[in-house]
């Protein structure tokens, strides 16, 4: 996906430039480990019970998922980001809650990963530019942290700002979106049951470029609504104006269901390339999850609220 402002030609050579140095400063970095306090440690996931929310299709290869992505703090490239990323520490962390709330609080990622069991979820995720990928996420639904502050009931909709650190992040500062990277849900979406709050992959930590040390899954929806490295979770009463609705809202609305009747403005939307095949698959609506989802937007115009 792009912001149309700016055209790929004019961005991408500074990109590669600033990747690059970007490449050399972690390089540096690393060697004077020997002389820095080391990071705190990341600890091990608890084991994550099967979930019957999972779909029957073999997830896409570890080296996949965790290869080929977005992360535009990084980078604005599909491979870019991986390197950066390791730069960021995701200890200490903490996730503020706050907002249209009886009880605002903030969340020592400790308590996060204590909160609810762990689950491993094998969710179809597909991307708005028509790739797709079949995960083995771990996580929990996030309602069950969203009810540990009593939303108020004029709360609505619910924010989530990710991280923007331009100390290990290239791209903040740079106008390629409105930082820190802003998304949204409505209160009932949410609260969906499948609406997953993702601590882990394959069983393992989240890998720093799939968004750790947290990130949201919402598998009927386009994988852009899944922010990554959220800080902060907002209720609020209206519809949040998110970073990719600011920055070409004709193309990117702020429902954003996986819809193959509804075509992105420069491309179609029917098909998809699951990552690792070799023919395109047709687009399921929903993503496949019509079943448990459709009846939130019943009697909506999809293609008004796109
Ligand atoms: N979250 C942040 N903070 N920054 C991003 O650039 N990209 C989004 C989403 N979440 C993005 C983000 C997009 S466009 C997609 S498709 C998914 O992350 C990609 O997640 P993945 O790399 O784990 O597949």
């Amino acid at each position: 996906m792009s912001t149309r402002p700016i055209a790929p030609s004019e961005i991408t050579p500074r990109a590669l430039f600033d990747e690059r140095r970007e490449f050399l400063r972690v390089a540096a970095g690393l060697s004077l480990g020997a002389v820095l306090p080391p990071a705190a440690a990341v600890e091990k996931l608890a084991p994550a019970r099967k979930s019957p929310y999972s779909v029957g299709e073999s997830p896409t290869p570890f080296k996949d998922i965790s290869g080929y992505g977005n992360y535009y703090e990084f980078s604005s490239d599909k491979t870019g980001h991986i390197g950066p990323a390791q730069a960021m520490k995701t200890r200490p962390w903490a996730v503020v809650v706050e907002g249209l709330v009886a009880k605002p609080k903030t969340f020592a990622i400790e308590d996060i990963l204590r909160l609810a069991p762990l689950e491993e979820r094998i969710y179809r995720h597909r991307c708005v530019e028509g790739w797709s990928m079949v995960v083995p996420w771990v996580g929990y639904p996030l309602a069950a942290l969203l009810r540990q502050v009593e939303p108020l009931g004029s709360a609505k909709y619910v924010e989530f700002v990710s991280h923007a650190d331009p100390a290990v992040m290239p791209n903040i500062g740079r106008r390629l979106l409105d930082w820190p990277y802003l998304e949204g849900l409505r209160l009932d979406e949410a609260m969906h049951p499948l609406t997953l709050l993702v601590v882990g992959l394959y069983g393992e930590v989240l890998p720093n470029q799939n968004g750790a040390p947290l990130r949201l899954a919402i598998p009927w929806k386009y994988g852009f609504k899944g922010g990554k490295a959220i800080v902060r979770i907002r209720f609020v009463e209206r519809q949040s104006e998110t970073a990719w609705m600011k920055a070409a809202p004709n193309e990117y609305g702020f429902y954003a269901n996986v819809n193959p009747t509804v075509d992105h403005p420069r491309w179609s939307q029917a098909r998809e390339r699951r990552i690792g095949e070799f023919r395109k698959r047709e687009t399921l609506m929903f993503n496949g999850y019509a079943d448990q989802v459709a009846h939130l937007y019943a009697g909506m115009d999809l293609r008004k609220f796109f």
